[in-house]
């Protein structure tokens, strides 16, 4: 069959390399794509918020599989979009429906969805300028720190987390009236700080069945040492030592099965992935957030270690008959680490050509572009977030030293990558 790929980062990367591995792949698609994926598959140049430009060229290119990699689209629906429209009886979307999407468009709707099907997550209220005075009692009532977030999709920035009272207060004043994250903050979350340490717990499901893929720790923040701004992700390791099956069976029982049993109990049409960001608290997980999308880079750590075939799984949970599927993974670790431009998270420069990509052990070493572009058979940047190295050993350390040696053999201007993914794992 020929599949479509939505998006252009590393995530999408790994889940076409996944994807052209399989058999029952003919021509694969990305929309836009990368440098990275233009070397395994079609780069189309599409507007994808553009659903009637996604149709057309479904049409043109005798697409079956659409999947869509970012979370924007899915909240805006192209999946029911497509559901509802003629002659698209047949293609396969993987990604949820516009209500499923609201798990990660909406943080109240989130928390919603968690109290009423008793899923473990931090005490929350939400307030709006109407009721920006509660809010402040709420706060009152709280300890330190505490959490603001922004109840709308605001590109990862939406989280505020404040040490003291008054600037919490303050904080909440700019969000609810002075539209500090623009429509995403009329409503804010706040919500109890869960002391813990974080994971993520990646599902592939058909809205009945699922399948738990491998979990991954992420690495968000810009500096050594889990310090300086948040960033989408500079690094992963997957799986996480620290989640023991004991911890990974109350994840299963307390967490993922209520969801997907809340996701049918709500009759919401739901195909796809759900990526779901826990908090370890002592020996329990509670949940911080849903994403109906897979994490980028943890894409680039669960992809690798997932051995069965991709198109298969996926072909199942279109067909709502994912208990047919297995899922065979790995027991080998991958690490990712992501060489990124100077300056971002803050402003970056862009078009910088990137030497020595093809010195790069291949044998050892996945490379997966994120943010890069072909300019006239040069590869240049084009985002903050540039180019991850992934690797598999036995154990995740062997990993990460391989991705590091990897990342030893490529240079472009002012490029930065963190030197110490993993190192809060040594037990
Ligand atoms: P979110 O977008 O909801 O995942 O929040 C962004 C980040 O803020 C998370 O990855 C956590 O590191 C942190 N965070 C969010 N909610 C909480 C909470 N209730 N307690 C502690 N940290 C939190
Ligand atoms: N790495 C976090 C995310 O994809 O949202």
């Amino acid at each position: 069959m020929n599949i479509l790929v939505l998006g252009s980062g590393g995530r999408e990367h790994a889940l076409s390399q996944k994807l052209v591995e399989s058999q029952q792949c003919d021509q694969l698609f990305v929309a836009p794509g990368n440098a990275g994926t233009s070397q395994i598959a079609k780069n189309l140049s599409l507007d994808i918020s553009n659903f009637e430009e996604v149709a057309t060229t479904i049409k043109e290119k005798n697409i079956s599989m659409l999947v869509v990699g970012p979370e924007q689209p899915l909240v805006d629906g192209i999946t029911d979009y497509f559901d509802k429209k003629e002659g698209f009886e047949h293609l396969m979307v993987i990604g949820p429906s516009q209500r499923g999407a609201e798990l990660e468009g909406s943080k109240e709707r989130a928390k919603v969805f968690m109290k009423a099907h008793d899923i473990p997550t931090a005490k929350y209220e939400s307030f709006t300028a109407e009721t920006i005075d509660e809010g402040f009692a709420f706060l009152e009532q709280l300890n330190a720190p505490y959490v603001l977030k922004a109840d709308g999709l605001a590109a990862g920035k939406g989280v505020l987390i404040l040490n003291d009272l008054e600037e919490a207060k303050q904080e909440l004043k700019a969000m609810l009236t002075e539209h500090k994250f623009g429509e995403a903050s009329n409503t804010v979350v706040i919500e109890e700080f869960l002391d813990g340490i974080e994971l993520s717990v990646f599902v592939l499901t058909d809205g009945k069945n699922y399948l738990t893929l491998p979990n991954a720790k992420d690495y968000k923040r810009i500096g050594e040492g889990d310090t300086g701004l948040n960033t989408g992700g500079m690094g992963a390791v997957s799986p996480v030592p620290f989640a023991d099956q004991a911890f990974m069976d109350k994840v299963d029982n307390s967490i993922i099965k209520p969801t997907i049993d809340g996701l049918s109990k709500e009759n919401i049409d739901y195909k796809g992935f759900v990526f779901i960001g826990l908090m370890k608290v002592g020996e329990n997980p509670f949940v911080v957030e849903y994403n109906v999308r897979m994490g980028d880079p943890e894409t680039e750590v669960v992809m690798p270690r997932i051995q069965s075939d991709l198109v298969e799984l996926l072909t199942l949970t279109a067909q709502q008959k994912l208990n047919e599927a297995t899922l065979e993974i790995t027991a080998d670790a991958a690490a990712t680490v992501m060489v990124v431009s100077g300056g971002y998270p803050e402003s970056y420069e862009k078009g910088k050509q990137i030497m020595g990509l093809q010195n790069v052990d291949s044998s050892k070493t996945t490379v997966f572009h994120a943010g890069t572009k072909l300019v006239e058979e040069k590869i240049l940047s084009s985002g903050g977030r540039v180019i991850a190295f992934t690797s598999l050993d036995k154990d995740y350390k062997t990993a990460i030293k391989t991705s590091y040696e990897g990342i030893k053999k490529i240079c472009f201007e002012d490029m930065y990558f963190r030197t110490d993914i993993g190192f809060d794992l040594e037990k």
